[in-house]
């Protein structure tokens, strides 16, 4: 197990789109434990593989209080998106510190692959929906602020830049 370093906007390698996972193998199990003890120790309530800058379909989320029902999604495909939409606070392990509202579908289906390279489907809503839509962005290479305004988001590069030279993050 080893906690892996956390890419934070805005770095570009963020901006890379993630490949499929071709084989759900024993290196693919091990990345899943790896970013979920990252996830853990964060603490966030998901993380995308592109974060941790590794470039495959790959997403686990924990909404659990107890911080013990592990969902992981290899190669997640939105399959439906409900027609009504929702504004969530959201937050990223990415962009520390900052919240803002983006407004997505309120309900999703997905289908995506297991640990064991089944596939499943799940059909979420609530918290879910918001997390599983946030992490599939990352593997486009997308971050939440870039649903902002574009001051917004040079304002909070800006503000996370200076903190990387200062050694803060
Ligand atoms: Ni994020």
């Amino acid at each position: 197990m080893a906690l892996l370093p956390i890419l934070h906007y805005p770095d570009p390698r963020l901006h890379t789109v993630a490949k499929p996972v071709a084989q759900v193998n024993d290196d693919i199990r091990q990345l899943v434990k790896d970013m979920a003890e990252t996830m853990y120790d964060a603490p966030g309530i998901g993380l995308a593989a592109t974060q941790v800058n590794v470039h495959q379909q790959v997403i686990v989320i924990d909404l659990s209080d107890e911080r013990d029902q592990l969902q992981v999604f290899i190669n997640p495909e939105i399959i439906w998106s409900s027609e009504e939409k929702k504004v969530w606070q959201e937050g990223c392990l990415s962009v520390p510190d900052f919240y803002d509202e983006v407004l997505r579908p309120s309900e999703v289906k997905v289908r995506a692959l297991n640990l064991e390279g089944k596939q499943f489907e799940l059909h979420a809503d609530g918290l879910m929906a918001v997390c599983i839509q946030h992490e599939m962005d990352h593997l486009k290479g997308k971050v939440f602020v870039e649903y902002l305004s574009s001051l917004k988001r040079m304002r909070i590069a800006s503000k996370l830049k200076k903190k990387s030279k200062a050694g803060v993050i």
